[in-house]
């Protein structure tokens, strides 16, 4: 039997060293025993990071929806799968068993092929936080499309350019959608993207808000009428392993969005793994994770790796501020949730707010607490734990990225003693490095590096879709036969991992990653601006927020600048969302660049984060003087 469920520390150093030993070995059992397979496996691993090809259980065949649905039929016909818990707290929640939600996917698989979607084929799904948006990613899967969700607070341009990028027929999106106090357009959107990603020959609308929306004849088509009378039995294609089940974008420091390939079988099983393990889940337990479905969070810890275990997952429609802040504690309570699953900025921002937001709601069902997607902060962990967790609740700090596929380094509850803002240990297989700058690993401990990790895992991504010489070159390329994270990272004395954050171009603002690059693009396309340059600098709720430094053409100068500012951000929300608006802006002569005329951003983010004391040597820089003036008039 292999040691599927962690539950004390000894434990995990003995699963974690013959995970390590023989990882071959240690995941063929976990395969074995615990997934359904049409058919085994000829080989458990194949790798070689130079090229980079790394190949899970290939010769096997499989349908994840398999795993995830039917065969929990048996035993668990009646069991509630998705707990949908809507935007309005007046609207019931609802409870889908996971004989409906066979039922309802199936259905919907049918709805895709009767669209003409074959196994192959890329699906963009861009659809609110609803039944419909689980529905369709798993029925994608039933038939073997690739589904590429796209997070429906994407402006259209981002949709247009991540439609396009995998060459999307079909699109699966919504009238509207519901967030707080507000109802959003996301039809308007989709029909402004779809006027440059002229590919997309049919889009399934999903009505959720009502509406009024404009239906292009020939092309858009409302769900419902098509899944009323779709069949609700649909066979599962038989995948092979190694199949790609999605495409997911994340941000890159340079270029368009990189769309991450993750296939069928090593993710399954890693995901399902790992969530058992770092929720410590059991038989009866409601999990909750509040991410978006349109992020690596939400397809692995909302969908794939709770539904692979038979669990009930919440699903939340809204924000955590509505009707007040303490939504998210009066859904612990009514649902009597047992792991709660967020962000630190989530954390934080509610952290501002009036204690009896959460005192007065009875969280008394909560086991573990987990975090994810930025490091967290020493002041929110505390808060977390006191206040929410109630000094019981493990607080798991779990870290790893879209291109992971499921979390690499985070403590086991009731098994790893945790420390605030520390990750932790590694889970079974994952065997993390240190590299100094010269590209040599850091032995022992105490010591702080580059992240990299040195052997593969399952559910690593197998490439960027369409360019597989950049998944080389951003991953492969800085250490010779490792994966490279871009986050640096601190191990302490007894070999606890804490990251300290990103080392390339890439700022975590709310959690969410953006590339400096097509920021600065972005804003670079306004008339009126010669050049651009983004720093992150830090924030009491977003932990990072933008900053920019805009030097403006001739004719951009003498105008009104709030207005400026305003035009700025604007085109920001147009050509990537809302979220990546830039805080400050401050407009300067120049911007501070080497003799080979690269931007000098370590410079401006010291001026960005208040640490002017030591700039550096600035004299080589081939305009030193900007620098002072950039100083003077910082927004700081
Ligand atoms: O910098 C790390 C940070 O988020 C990056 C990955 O972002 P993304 O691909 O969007 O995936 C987020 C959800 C898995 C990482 O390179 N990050 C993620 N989790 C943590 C973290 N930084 C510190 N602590 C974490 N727990």
């Amino acid at each position: 039997m292999s040691n599927y469920h962690i539950k004390h520390l000894e434990e995990y150093w003995q699963v974690y060293r013959k995970s390590v030993r023989n990882p071959e070995s240690f995941w063929e059992e976990i395969a074995e025993e615990h997934f359904l397979w049409r058919k085994k496996w000829d080989n458990v691993l194949s790798w070689d990071f130079s090229k980079p090809e790394i190949k899970w259980f290939e010769g096997a065949q499989l349908n994840i929806t398999e795993n995830c649905l039917d065969r929990h039929l048996a035993s668990r016909a009646d069991k509630t799968a998705i707990l949908f818990e809507p935007n309005n707290p007046d609207e019931k929640a609802e409870h889908i068993t996971y004989r409906d939600l066979h039922r309802r996917v199936s259905k919907m698989a049918n709805v895709l092929k009767s669209q003409g979607v074959k196994k192959g084929d890329r699906v963009c799904i861009y659809l609110p936080m609803i039944p419909e948006l689980a529905i369709s990613v798993l029925a994608c899967a039933r038939i073997g499309a690739v589904h590429s969700v796209v997070f429906a607070g994407f402006s259209a341009s981002a949709l247009s350019t991540r439609i396009n990028d995998c060459d999307c027929k079909i699109i699966i999106c919504a009238d509207g959608s519901f967030r707080g106090n507000k109802t959003l357009d996301l039809k308007d959107i989709v029909d402004k993207a779809l006027e440059n990603s002229p590919g997309v020959k049919t889009s399934l609308v999903v009505r959720r808000t009502n509406t009024t929306v404009v239906m292009k004849e020939g092309r858009d088509v409302w769900l419902d009428d098509l899944f009323d009378k779709a069949e609700d039995v649909c066979k599962a294609t038989v995948m092979d392993a190694e199949d790609p089940l999605f495409i997911l974008y994340t941000s890159g420091s340079t270029g368009k969005p990189k769309g991450m390939v993750h296939t069928t079988g090593g993710y399954m099983v890693y995901t399902a793994y790992t969530f058992k393990n770092v929720f410590q889940y059991r038989e009866d337990d409601i999990y909750w994770c509040t991410a978006d479905i349109g992020w690596i969070t939400g397809h692995s810890y909302i969908v794939y790796g709770p539904l692979a275990n038979g669990a009930t997952t919440v699903m939340f429609e809204g924000v955590p501020s509505y009707p007040d802040y303490g939504r998210f504690w009066g859904i612990v309570e009514k649902h009597k949730v047992t792991q709660f699953y967020t962000a630190p900025t989530a954390i934080r921002a509610l952290a501002k707010e009036n204690l009896n937001f959460v005192e007065k709601y009875n969280l008394s069902s909560l086991k573990v607490l987990g975090t994810v997607g930025e490091p967290i902060n020493e002041e929110a962990w505390h808060w977390y734990n006191d206040h929410v967790g109630k000094k019981n609740s493990p607080i798991v700090d779990t870290w790893w990225q879209t291109e992971t596929g499921g979390i690499m380094i985070s403590p086991i509850p009731y098994s790893t003693p945790t420390i605030p803002t520390f990750a932790t240990l590694p889970l079974p297989g994952i065997q993390p490095a240190l590299m100094d700058e010269n590209a040599k690993e850091i032995q022992g401990n105490q010591v702080e590096g580059r992240l990299t990790i040195k052997f593969p895992w399952p559910s690593i991504a197998r490439t960027i879709y369409g360019n597989h010489d950049r998944y080389r070159d951003t991953y492969f390329s800085a250490y010779k036969d490792m994966y490279f994270t871009g986050d640096g990272a601190r191990r302490d004395a007894v070999g606890y991992y804490r990251i300290t954050g990103r080392v390339d171009d890439v700022i975590i603002v709310s959690g969410h990653n953006l590339g400096t690059a097509p920021i600065e693009d972005a804003i670079n396309e306004h008339p009126a601006v010669a050049e651009s340059a983004i720093v992150g600098f830090p924030h009491d709720i977003k932990g990072n927020a933008l900053y920019g430094y805009i030097t403006l053409k001739e004719t951009g100068e003498g105008r009104d600048q709030d207005n400026l500012r305003n035009e700025i951000n604007q085109l920001i929300a147009t050509r990537i969302g809302p979220i990546a608006k830039l805080d400050k802006i401050q407009f300067t002569e120049g911007l501070p660049k080497t003799r080979s005329g690269k931007i000098m951003r370590r410079i401006l983010r010291k001026i960005a984060g208040k640490d002017t004391e030591n700039l550096g040597d600035i004299s080589t820089l081939l305009n030193p003087e900007v620098v002072k003036s950039i100083k003077n008039n910082a927004l700081v």
